[in-house]
Order: structure tokens, then sequence, then C-alpha cells
């Protein structure tokens, strides 16, 4: 049975208020709940986490080695800017996919660049809080073509 860490950057626990003409109005709880319900019609486990601060979602993928056979993570604003998140990835060795809510290359220029992009495996973005859900089933296909 995969097991699967999804985890979630800064800003991204104020979804359903923050900026909702670019985000949406589901909330983080919401999304939290329709990835558990796919995970269950998928029979794979599933963790699910957000966090403000860099160096906790370091850690996070750090101890996902072992544990989890792949990571989703919408790092936030971190995609843009943090070569040690990039790092992790590399160092943890687990397939991980970059997922944004917003079609980040239709934003500002500083969005088009991700450091998250150079370790990751593929990225989904523009399709709002369905990116999740959509991320889980291109990571169960990933995982499945490598066995
Ligand atoms: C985001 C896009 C990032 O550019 C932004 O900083 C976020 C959210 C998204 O899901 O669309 O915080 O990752």
């Amino acid at each position: 049975m995969a097991a699967l860490l999804i985890l979630n950057g800064p800003n991204l626990n104020l979804l359903g208020t923050r900026q909702p003409e670019v985000y949406g109005t589901t909330t983080l709880a919401d999304i939290e709940r329709a990835c558990r319900d796919h995970a269950q019609s998928r029979g794979i486990t599933l963790d699910f986490a957000q966090s403000n601060h860099e160096g906790a979602l370091i850690d996070a993928i750090h101890a996902a080695r072992g544990t989890f056979d792949g990571i989703i993570l919408n790092a936030g604003a971190y995609t843009h800017t943090s070569v040690a998140l990039m790092d992790a990835i590399f160092s943890a060795e687990i397939p991980t996919i970059e997922l944004h809510l917003s079609n980040v290359h239709a934003r500002e220029p500083f969005r088009h660049q991700s450091y998250i992009a150079k370790a990751a495996v593929g990225i989904i973005c523009g399709f709002g809080a369905r990116g999740y859900t959509l991320a889980i089933d291109a990571m169960l296909g990933h995982l499945e073509a490598r066995a």
C-alpha cells in the first residue's frame, strides 16, 4: 500500500479567506478532507501537513524518508526562493510533485522561477483545489510505472 505525504507551505493555512479571487474559497481543511476521501478510494495511506516555517518543512521532508513513497508539495512562496527545500528533496530521494492552486506561470514573473521544479518529478498548477487529488493520481501513476 502506497503512503503519500502532502505538505503545504506558508500562508496556505489561510486558504478560503486569502485572496479568494486567486486561490478560491475552499479551505485547507476542505482540501485535506477531499484528499483523505480520495486516498481511501485508491486504497493508499496519506498524511497531510502545513507549516509556515521553512525549517519545519525541511524537517518533514527528511522525516519522510523510509516512511512515505511520494511527496506532494505546495511550498507556497518558498517555491520561488528556497534552495534549502530543493536540497532537502534531492537528499530525501523521494519522488516529489510540485503543486500550486494557481497557474504560477500566468502570474508575476517572480513566480515563474521554481527551485522545487529542479528536484520534482512533475508539476501540477492552475487547477485550484482539484490539483491536490490530481496530484495523488499523478503520483500513483508515477509509482506504478517505476514498480
Ligand atoms: C501558490 C503559488 C505561490 O506563488 C504563492 O506564493 C502561494 C500559493 C499556489 O498554490 O498557487 O503561496 O503555491
